[in-house]
């Protein structure tokens, strides 16, 4: 079942391809113009070739060819595109049939919505994608011990380093973050996209990560579809990244102990967090660090007051409809971004810093995270933005 979700962007792109194309061949052998040819053929190869790259996932198979991602991660935008003028052609064909006042009016509407789209998407590509925020995040917890009031944990996830993050991005990402002056940093999961080519330039930056007790980390799916986890986990240890995996390290601020457990990914369709009770440290405060925020319900019955995730990229592309958020993670997880409560534990979902896909963010925008430690009698839960705002160049 992970699996076909996993799956599920490449199906979409896929059957929005075909369509297109198939449109595509129609409009090629109906058009007149001869100037408008070259154009619809140039626009059908960029969408096959996408089709071909994202069903043999061959692009990934040359990490170095940056534009090939590109090519395929595109494309599908470049059907969508295609299928939305077909709508709204037949749409403008319709109008003909109107009154003339009818007419101009149904145009003048059809050139707005036409617009929209188009627009929005090219913001997602070059603005939003690349305009990562500074968020602090209040997160309240019931009895907190006294020496653990303010504590400052920096989190970093869904990095996916590649073609449509740079290493420069993430070396901004990685100074923000040490702004905070965190007394402890997390990575959750996603480091890279496919194959493990960028795997040591990510972990390189990572390396530049500051704080206090140090840097602990737990491994997305990304890293299982690359086969990275192992040679992450070396890799990591060697420049001071210590991932758990099913382990915990116990870190004493003052008097007081806050226990942190790391977990892989944790596949849907199987029992989450099997053996994880044993990381449950009693006497301290417990945190987990788990990609997959669905693994929530049994990490507070097993006594965590705390769980870290991302994994969902807070939807990619999230549109808010009166005040719903429709994007695709909702289809597969009620956990898609931000503070959750359940009794006396508290998960919180981080957008991340990567795309994966596609190379857009719509609604959706990057972030890098400081929580802050609260103890919940004095402090309701909130979240409040930094006005700070980067956007790297
Ligand atoms: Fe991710």
């Amino acid at each position: 079942m992970d699996r076909f979700w996993s799956w599920l962007p490449e199906i979409l792109a896929a059957l929005a391809g075909f369509v297109a194309l198939r449109r595509l061949a129609a409009a090629i052998g109906r058009t007149a113009d001869a100037r408008a040819r070259p154009a619809l053929w140039a626009l059908a190869a960029w969408i096959a070739v996408g089709l071909i790259l994202t069903l043999s996932r061959a692009a990934h198979r040359w990490p170095g060819w940056a534009w090939l991602e590109w090519i395929r991660g595109t494309a599908p935008l470049a059907a969508g595109g295609v299928l939305f003028a077909h709508g709204l052609f037949a749409l403008w064909r319709r109008s003909a049939a109107c009154d003339p006042r009818r007419r101009s009016f149904l145009r003048i509407v059809a050139g707005a919505v036409a617009s929209g789209p188009p627009a929005a998407v090219a913001f997602g590509i070059l603005v939003e994608r690349l305009g990562a925020r500074r968020l602090v995040v209040e997160m309240p917890v019931p009895e907190l011990p006294e020496d653990l009031e303010g504590l400052r944990i920096v989190q970093l996830t869904d990095i996916h380093l590649g073609p449509f993050l740079g290493a420069r991005e993430l070396a901004w990402a990685v100074a923000m973050a040490n702004e905070f002056r965190p007394h402890l940093a997390v990575v959750t999961g996603d480091l890279i996209s496919a194959g493990n080519g960028s795997l040591q330039a990510c972990l390189a930056e990572l390396a530049r990560l500051r704080a206090e007790a140090g840097v602990l980390g737990c491994h997305g799916n990304h890293e299982i579809y690359a086969g990275a986890e192992a040679l992450a986990t070396r890799l990591g240890s060697r420049w001071g990244l210590c991932f758990l995996r099913q382990q915990s390290r116990l870190l004493r601020f003052g008097r007081a102990a806050l226990n942190v457990a790391g977990v892989d990914y944790q596949r849907r369709g199987r029992p989450y967090l099997r053996d994880a009770a044993e990381l449950v440290h009693p006497g301290a405060v417990n945190l987990l660090l788990s990609h997959n925020p669905d693994v929530f319900p049994v990490a507070a019955r097993l006594g965590f007051q705390l769980v870290l995730a991302g994994h969902t990229h807070g939807g990619q592309v999230n549109v808010e409809i009166l005040g719903e958020h429709l994007n695709i993670a909702r289809f597969w997880t009620p956990f898609v971004y931000g503070l959750y409560v359940n009794q006396r534990a508290l998960l919180f979902v981080s957008r991340g810093l990567g795309t994966v896909g596609i190379p857009l963010r719509l609604g959706a925008p990057p972030e890098i995270v400081c929580l802050r430690l609260r103890r919940a009698a004095n402090t309701a839960a909130k979240r409040e933005s930094d006005d700070r705002c980067a956007i790297w160049s």
